[in-house]
């Protein structure tokens, strides 16, 4: 099934690293993909609901899922929020700039479109420098979703981005690979301003509660608990599912040849190794964090039938990467017909 082109109009997508005209660009109204230390995301101007709306209609998105805001440090948050809770104030002085976004309550200053008129707004402060350097020279916070269309794999690299946006967009701003590999953790504050984690990340719930002393999981996967948290997001093309080690047999009726594989640290004896990719040599969760999108991207691009994957280690950053890997595997069932 091809990505939905058909939206797309027909612009050059310049792949640059000139922060100036990304700069101009953004003042401009336009959409810049951006590097992030997670994942590119899509940028636009936070203040402006044209360009905001122009990021839901690339990305083929919801305007349910709430998008966001991007900012250089904890004094820009304030203009757009009624207070800051006293957890939300410590887990930003300990985790960021890095990959944790926080959701506070909203004053209304930024437009409804942002997140669908929503009291909690998100925000984050990215550790990219690019993305940083690129901030520090706008007068206003970029919203910014994984630049990927809906549901699809997360980029983290230009290349990814063009694949999804070549034609869409005017520009992708290079910052490389990208370090940390998967989507920040979300963390939102109850009545009593006691974190909960409604999307699991690299910062783990444990080095939460370090911080706050306590923290919650928000387990619900509706559209109402969770707007964006769907069980069918992160999906390659191909079908994926998702094995313990013990359990990864190629399913009776598929050749073996038509069956890629995504393992943690060791390859499978009885799969041609280039139908493989490895996420950790050295069985590091931060590690197999980082290549996973990459990985997925790869063995997608193949073609074949079956992508079969392994559970990681169910503990600190492993429990994120399940997250993704099951959520990417959901709905899908295995078509044994030749
Ligand atoms: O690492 C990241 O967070 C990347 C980079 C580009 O910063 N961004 C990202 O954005 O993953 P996106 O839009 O693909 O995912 C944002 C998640 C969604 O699950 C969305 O529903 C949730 O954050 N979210 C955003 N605003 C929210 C809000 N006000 N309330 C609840 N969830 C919110
Ligand atoms: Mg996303």
């Amino acid at each position: 099934m091809p990505l939905n082109k058909r939206h797309l109009c027909n612009m050059n997508t310049l792949v640059s690293s000139d922060i100036v005209m990304a700069a101009r660009l953004l003042q401009q109204g336009q959409l810049v993909a951006i590097p992030t230390e997670t994942v590119y995301g899509l940028a636009a101007n936070a203040t402006d609901t044209r360009a905001v709306k122009e990021i839901f209609r690339v990305k083929q998105r919801p305007a349910y899922n709430p998008l966001i805001v991007h900012v250089t440090g904890i004094d820009a948050m304030r203009p757009y929020v009624r207070y800051i809770p006293d957890a939300a104030e410590a887990l930003i002085k300990a985790f960021s700039p890095g990959p944790i976004t926080v959701l506070l309550p909203g004053n209304g200053v930024l437009p409804d479109v942002v997140n669908n008129g929503m009291p909690a707004l998100a925000f984050r402060i990215p550790a990219h420098p690019v993305t940083h350097a690129l901030l520090e020279m706008l007068p206003f916070p970029l919203v910014a979703p994984s630049a990927n269309i809906f549901t699809t794999v997360s980029p983290t690299t230009p290349e990814h981005v063009k694949k999804n946006f070549d034609g869409a967009i005017p520009m992708i701003l290079d910052g490389g690979d990208c370090g940390v590999g998967i989507e920040s953790t979300v963390v939102g504050f109850n009545d009593n301003g006691i974190p909960v984690i409604y999307r699991k990340g690299t910062i783990t719930a444990d080095q939460i509660a370090a911080i706050t002393g306590e923290v919650l999981e928000n387990n619900h996967t509706t559209t109402l608990a969770a707007p964006g948290m769907l069980p069918n997001h992160y999906a390659p093309v191909t079908s994926l599912v998702l094995k313990n080690r013990s359990e990864m047999n190629i399913p009776e009726g598929v050749d073996v040849k038509q069956v890629a594989v995504l393992c943690f640290s060791k390859l499978l004896d009885n799969v041609p190794q280039h139908q493989q990719e490895i996420l950790s040599p050295d069985a590091s969760l931060a590690e197999a964090a980082r290549n996973l999108y990459k990985a997925l991207h790869r063995l997608d691009e193949m073609g074949l039938k079956l992508i079969l994957a392994e559970r990681l280690p169910d503990t600190g950053i492993g429990k994120a990467i399940n997250d993704r890997l099951q959520r990417a595997s959901a709905g899908r069932h295995i078509d044994t017909q030749p």
